[in-house]
């Protein structure tokens, strides 16, 4: 097995990460605090030991929950430079983070505030850390196409500081199908697209997303072993998939990690990444999810190569800025 400080310090890049999930349960009473709101829990301990999920919506309705104290540009701002700081400590060098504009919107927290906050916090990652990044804007899958409609046109003003859409939350009953005409504008506007798909939902989901929605990267697409011709289109079309094993175990889509496929997805010569998704919900940030791997499953060191290496030539980068981190 490839030791942690090889890990560590190999260059990796994060595909699959919510900057709402990265709150941590301190800076989430600090924000509420800041902004005079009162939070349902007593204390930091009495928050974190709520984090039992037997199910991507009981995650989902905490972590809603817990973005409601973001307020202001500058509580964006300070929740992307922590995430990017700890990306520092564990060799990210290149991230490309998801942001839920609909949940802040929906509380009157303009799109300006977001957009300000974070891309100021991406900027100041850069200079300090030489951290790059590429922000994707993210639809909630729970709302009608309408509204991911309206939110497309409100980011219009942001274009060329974000270069995704994807689609994320709650994924049963919620198809890829329902996001055909907005995922059609945005490639209309030059937009790559991704998509969560084959989290809990079905295989059918993820070849859905890559039909209709003509996605780039598939957002976990775990479950595309329930079906084997989906599984050698992805092998043959190299469909980079950015799989989260802390989080596959704590929302129980795996009961173990020891149960978890990923490892046998590599072999089988499919592009994975290992990511990690709501790192402050799911107990690990990046190193973590790939520790817990290398524990539970076991991970050469070419292994650990290969995934590292997935993850830069899956990323929306090329040419100079990405041989620069290879
Ligand atoms: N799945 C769906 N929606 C999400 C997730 C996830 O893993 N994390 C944050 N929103
Ligand atoms: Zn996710």
């Amino acid at each position: 097995n490839i030791d942690t400080e090889l890990l560590r310090t190999l260059p990796k890049a994060e595909l699959h990460l919510h900057l709402e999930g990265t709150l941590e349960p301190e800076l989430m009473f600090a924000l509420a605090q800041r902004n005079g709101m009162p939070l349902p829990y007593d204390s930091v301990d009495a928050l974190r030991s709520a984090y039992e999920f037997g199910n991507l919506q009981d995650f989902l309705n905490l972590y809603y929950q817990g973005a409601a104290v973001l307020q202001t540009e500058q509580d964006f701002y300070d929740l992307t430079l922590a995430y990017l700081e700890r990306c520092a400590r564990d060799g990210v060098v290149h991230v490309e983070p998801f942001f839920d504009p609909q949940t802040h919107t929906a509380r009157a927290v303009t799109m300006a505030t977001q957009f300000r906050g974070i891309l100021r916090a991406l900027a100041d990652g850069k200079e300090r850390w030489g951290i790059t990044s590429c922000l994707i804007l993210s639809f909630l899958r729970h709302l009608s196409e309408e509204d991911a409609v309206v939110t497309l046109q409100q980011a219009l003003p942001w274009r060329e500081h974000f270069v995704a859409v994807g689609l994320d939350s709650s994924e049963k009953g919620n198809p890829p199908e329902k996001f055909q005409r907005v995922f059609d504008q945005a490639r209309a506007l030059g937009l790559k697209a991704v998509a969560h798909a084959g989290e809990e939902g079905p295989a059918d989901y993820i070849a859905q997303a890559l039909d209709l929605l003509k996605v780039v990267r598939i957002d976990h697409g775990v479950r595309c072993s329930d079906d084997p011709v989906l599984v050698q289109r992805l092998i043959d079309q190299q469909t980079p998939l950015t799989v989260c094993p802390l989080s596959n175990t704590r929302l129980k889509v795996f009961s173990d990690m020891s149960e978890h496929n990923i490892m046998q997805l590599l072999e089988r010569g499919m592009r994975v990444t290992i990511n990690s998704d709501d790192p402050a919900y799911f107990g690990g940030y990046l190193l973590d999810n790939y520790l817990a791997v290398r524990d539970a499953l076991g991970m050469t060191r070419e292994q650990a190569v290969q995934l590292a290496r997935n993850s830069l030539t899956s990323s929306f980068l090329d040419g100079d800025s990405l041989n620069n981190h290879l």
